[in-house]
């Protein structure tokens, strides 16, 4: 097993280079086997997560090659299984979206039901009726999700919550619908335009990603592409508020300023200073912090993703705060850690009730899940004395080098190996 020590309470300072984004990464490799010809994806990050949707290609006969540590090569012109059942693929949400890219390219689909994160139910009735509404048949059956059509035809689907795995399952199976599909109440997560990007540079023809409704007009075919996946908004959110609760100084490089937007206005609320560039921010940390009240919503509200990273922060601020969260129905499975370095949280359903002006201490403490930990990583940077964190394979899902690039900002941090 691997840990995280942290000898906490060091200012950290410096410039940190975001990496791709996970979210856009999975669904972007899903998509690469809609198109018949090879596709070169740029800026993936090299994180577990995107290791197993690769593992997942290449146990369909995807040919795969890492030309860098950061592009791939994806030639998916020789598939002809629709049955993606590899265990690897049992470890990730993402494995939904070859769901939706087989069944638009073979019109039927077999893949192993998805893992990912446990935060409550975590349903797939919405990419089902997505796909009932195209004309295909659903069942779950045997640990599969399975799908077939004898064809796939254009509809208007309104979708009862704006989910991001049901706006991009519904695109990947509608590119080869015949005639115009319509998408309500769309997800507009930067993951979901990324995607949108990637299929249109292949030929598909995807208009209004980014906005509540998405027309896709179906297509005979996709040619092959070379395309750069955008960076991490939430890789980025983490070393923001990194720099946030050590009162330091880090400019977060190599990232899309206005996806920061929701968290760039509670920062500044909290009293630490903003300075945007074209593709950067520097955040400047007061070593003041007033709290705030914050609800987790849908792009471009304050994403659920960055929730238990600002939790800990909100335990270091001057006075009490209050954190609701507006997407998962059990995502505060981490307090009980945090409750380990002395945070003093409640949590009455959906919302957290987070005492200020906490002097954390460093505790030895377990991820539960990616943002759980790296949430744990967030308090140990700002805790009395040493942290130590297990469980790493979880943060290792999300955030590539995370040891390497805190500490090049100046923390104490470093990862052992000790036997399990
Ligand atoms: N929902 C339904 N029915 C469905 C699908 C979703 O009711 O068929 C509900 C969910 O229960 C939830 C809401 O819709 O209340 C939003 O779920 P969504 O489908 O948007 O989530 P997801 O696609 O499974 C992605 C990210 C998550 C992120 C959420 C919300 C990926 C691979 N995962 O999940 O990312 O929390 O969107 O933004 O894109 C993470 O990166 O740590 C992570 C968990």
């Amino acid at each position: 097993m691997e840990r995280i020590i942290i000898q906490g309470k060091k200012r950290l300072a410096g410039s940190v280079d975001i990496n791709g984004a996970k979210n856009a990464s999975v669904a972007i490799l899903a998509s690469a086997l809609s198109s018949r010809a090879s596709c070169v994806v740029e800026n993936l990050p090299y994180i577990e997560d995107v290791l197993c949707v690769v593992d997942g290609l290449k146990s369909l006969g995807a040919k795969c090659q890492f030309l860098s540590r950061h592009t791939l090569m994806i030639d998916s012109s020789n598939i002809t299984d629709y049955m993606a059942i590899h265990e690897s693929l049992k470890k990730i949400r993402a494995s939904y979206y070859f769901v939706g890219a087989l069944l638009g390219r073979f019109k039927k689909a077999e893949v192993i039901l998805p893992g990912g994160c446990n935060f409550g139910s975590r349903p797939i009735d919405l990419h089902q009726k997505g796909f009932e509404a195209l004309g295909a048949k659903v069942s779950i059956e045997h640990g599969l999700f399975k799908a077939h059509a004898d064809k796939l035809t254009g509809a208007h689907i309104y979708l009862d919550t704006a989910s991001v795995g049901a706006t991009i399952n519904i695109m990947l199976a509608a590119v080869y619908a015949e005639g115009v599909t319509i998408i309500e109440n769309a997800a507009k997560e930067p993951h979901v335009v990324d995607t949108a990007g990637f299929l249109n540079s292949m030929g598909a023809r995807i208009r209004g990603a980014g906005t509540y409704i998405i027309r896709v007009t179906g297509v005979k075919a996709l040619r092959g592409s070379t395309y750069a996946i955008i960076p991490d908004q939430i890789e980025a959110g983490t070393y923001m508020i990194a720099s946030a609760i050590t009162g330091g100084d880090i400019t977060v490089r190599n990232i899309i300023p206005q996806h920061m937007d929701s968290l760039s206005a509670k920062l500044k609320e909290m009293r630490c200073e903003v300075i945007e560039g074209d593709d950067y921010i520097r955040i400047v940390g007061s070593g003041k912090l007033s709290g705030t009240n914050i609800k987790t919503t849908p792009y471009p509200g304050f994403p659920t993703d960055l929730q238990p990273q600002m939790t800990a922060l909100l335990c270091v601020a001057d006075n009490s705060s209050m954190l609701t969260e507006g997407i998962w129905e059990n995502r505060f499975q981490y307090v009980d850690e945090l409750r380990r370095f002395g945070a003093n949280i409640s949590v009455k359903g959906r919302t957290a009730f987070i005492e200020g002006n906490i002097a954390l201490t460093g505790a030895e403490v377990s991820a539960t899940d990616l943002r759980a930990g790296v949430a744990l990583v967030i308090a140990g940077l700002a805790a009395e004395g040493v942290t130590t964190i297990n469980d790493v394979k979880y943060i290792d899902r999300g955030y590539e080098n995370i040891e390497s690039k805190l500490g090049a900002l100046g923390a104490d941090i470093k990862r052992v190996t000790v036997k399990s």
